[in-house]
């Protein structure tokens, strides 16, 4: 056989060139030259190029369309993933013929989670394991650790049920693309996990595993196997260094689901996203926690981010929400007098700016002299709040560590702060209020014309409405902060 010719295509412009360059001659982009097999751009081009008119119009050709009315409505037959957790997060289970990538910086947990799910499976549907970074030895260690698990508390783990047994699981250690193919496409398993797509290797493509190249190569080759023969795919990707899943948006349009898989090194629970799925909802949130025989699943996980200590000045509590998911979050703040001539901001698990706007707005609005303070916010947990939902707790909590004042316990704060100082509306009010009530929480300050008040009683909640931050600070704390300016 004849060895394949690759070029080199800029990503930007689509100039082709033979050889490998740093910059584009093109269009001079730097670094986006990325090579291709030829044979595939060649069959198009030579496509593109045939005449329309050389195209016979007498013999009319079979209709390829149909009128929408008639398409055949297959109802999804959804395979549940083992865990309640992911199921959630994929929409209700994996499609079978779908793709989906988890990505995740290495050691947060993928190998562990698709192994798990895939014991979890095994015993319902026919499961092909590929492990292309760890031997099979390796892989074997970790399924008798994660067994382990199941017999230790076998019926408190609902994943555990019918996984006892090893099912239909079969396991490849390889990193030939070809060969994984060869396999896939002889035992034909309901389910696929590649673990990882950098790591397989397209012998016909000169660049490294784990370049965009091969990663796109190796996707490609893997999804049009997995669509024929219907097989639910799942890819690991690692996340590099730009923080972006390898061969970014190259897969990511490719397949059907990006899950991503994060959370913080030093904390044992694990958050599971979709950034991206054509089968459900995004912005769902998945929880696990790392035990020492694999995850686990946690369904309440208020309780794990708040905070569990007695209340103390700058300590604030939220409801975020995440997809559908309302969380009870502690935010803690520290506000103490600047020794630097621009004070120091920082915030753990909220962006910088928006502790920076909140900060604004309090001096704007509530006179105080925020800009001779440095000013530390963090978000218990390790979580990530991005919802503007979070301001008026940050605002409550900044406020109470200025003023050296301890919340009301049992006092919950959600709302957006506009700059005028006034209070926003969020989305999905009542959910927060229950789960805020179903875990013993008391009073709750939002903005004004939520119309909840009575639902809210029956909650056993005691609402405050508030317009502005000024009002919301007094209803929260009970004195107002603005009263003797420093
Ligand atoms: P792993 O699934 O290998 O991560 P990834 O595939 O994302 O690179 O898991 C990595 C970490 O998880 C590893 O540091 C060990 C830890 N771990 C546990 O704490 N308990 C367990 O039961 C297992 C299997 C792993
Ligand atoms: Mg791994």
């Amino acid at each position: 056989m004849a060895k394949p010719v690759t070029v080199y295509v800029c990503s930007a412009c689509g100039a082709q060139t033979r050889q490998f360059f740093g910059r584009c001659s093109g269009c001079g982009s730097w670094n986006t030259l990325v090579e291709q097999l030829q044979a595939a751009g060649a069959a198009t081009d030579a496509r593109r190029r045939r005449p329309v008119s050389v195209e016979p119009r007498a013999q009319p050709r079979a209709r390829r369309s149909e009128p929408i009315q008639t398409v055949g409505e297959r109802p999804l037959q959804r395979l549940a993933s083992g865990y309640g957790e992911l199921d959630r997060v994929l929409g209700g289970g994996l499609v079978p013929g779908s793709l989906v990538l988890l990505g995740g910086d290495p050691g947060i947990g993928k190998s562990t989670l698709l192994l798990q799910s895939a014991r979890a499976m095994a015993g319902r549907a026919s499961v092909l394991y590929v492990s292309a970074e760890e031997s099979a030895q390796q892989v074997k260690l970790r399924w008798r650790r994660l067994a382990r698990m199941e017999e230790a508390d076998g019926d408190a783990e609902p994943a555990a049920a019918g996984a006892g047994a090893a099912g239909d699981f079969q396991l490849l250690a390889e990193t030939d693309l070809e060969l994984v193919l060869q396999e896939l496409e002889a035992l034909r398993p309901a389910v696929a996990i590649i673990d990882s797509i950098q790591a397989l290797h397209d012998a016909e493509l000169a660049s490294a595993p784990g370049s965009v190249a091969q990663v796109r190569e190796c996707a490609a080759a893997l999804a049009r196997i997995a669509k024929r023969q219907d097989t639910a795919l799942l890819l690991v990707g690692h996340v590099t260094k730009e923080g972006m899943l390898a061969g970014p948006k190259v897969l990511e349009h490719l397949v059907d689901a990006v899950l991503t898989f994060e959370g913080d090194r030093f904390a044992s629970h694990r958050l599971l996203r979709a950034v991206k799925n054509r089968f459900g909802a995004t912005h769902e949130l998945g929880v696990f926690e790392m035990r020492d025989r694999g995850l686990a699943e946690v369904s309440n996980p208020s309780e794990l981010f708040l905070g569990g200590s007695e209340p103390s000045s700058g300590t604030a509590t939220i409801v975020a929400c995440e997809g559908t998911r309302p969380l009870v979050v502690e935010l803690q703040a520290l506000v103490s007098t600047t020794s630097y001539a621009s004070p120091r901001r920082s915030a753990t698990g909220i962006a910088v700016n928006r502790l920076h706007q909140i900060l604004a707005v309090l001096e704007k609005h509530l006179g105080l002299p925020l800009s001779r303070f440095d000013c530390y916010l963090a978000v218990a947990g390790g979580l990530e709040v991005e919802e503007p939902a979070a301001d008026l707790g940050v605002a409550a909590a900044v406020v109470a560590s200025y003023r050296d004042l301890t919340l009301p316990p049992g006092t919950v704060l959600v709302g957006e702060l506009g700059l005028g100082g006034q209070l926003r509306p969020v989305g999905q009010l009542e959910l927060r209020l229950q789960e805020a009530a179903r875990l013993g929480f008391t009073r709750a300050v939002v903005p004004r014309g939520t119309g909840l008040a009575k639902a809210a009683a029956g909650l056993g909640l005691q609402l405050h409405e508030a317009g502005t931050v000024a009002e919301a600070m007094v209803a929260a704390l009970g004195v107002n902060p603005a009263d003797d300016r420093a």
